[in-house]
């Protein structure tokens, strides 16, 4: 699986949310490392959820009043993410470990750019249609 990279077309219009889209991904890529320990993955893994609670954080407090129309749908979909990667933890925790980054990275890099691209996009577009009202 191709490593992502960042481009401006994933930008979302304002700085922090950018920036931390970029460490995220960055994060992400450190598991595409064959070579990577149990140990290691275990830390990227638990760091991950860690980094995308607070990003979730910080990109909530935006949209609640950029673009309230759009909040209780990007509520769910961060919810359900915290619970997918949940459940990695766990598989991590119960011996997996290992035979998980793959999975794990695969999963990540694929819901991040999508989720980027389509549902952070919305408050991307909203807030920039009220600046023009
Ligand atoms: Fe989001
Ligand atoms: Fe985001």
């Amino acid at each position: 699986m191709a490593r992502i990279e960042w481009s401006d077309d994933l930008s979302v219009g304002n700085d922090l949310l950018d920036s931390q889209h970029q460490k995220l991904i960055a994060m992400i890529n450190t598991l595409d490392n064959e070579s990577a320990s149990a140990e290691e993955l275990g830390e990227v893994i638990f760091g991950l959820l860690e980094y995308a609670a607070i990003h979730f954080r910080d990109e909530e407090r935006f949209f609640v009043d950029a673009a309230p129309e759009i909040v209780e749908h990007h509520f769910a979909s961060h919810t359900i993410f915290i619970s997918t990667a949940y459940k990695f933890v766990q598989r991590f925790q119960n011996g997996e470990a290992l035979a998980l980054r793959q999975p794990v990275y695969e999963f990540l890099c694929k819901w991040l750019v999508e989720h980027i691209q389509v549902e952070d996009m919305q408050y991307k577009d909203a807030a920039k249609g009220r600046a023009a009202e």
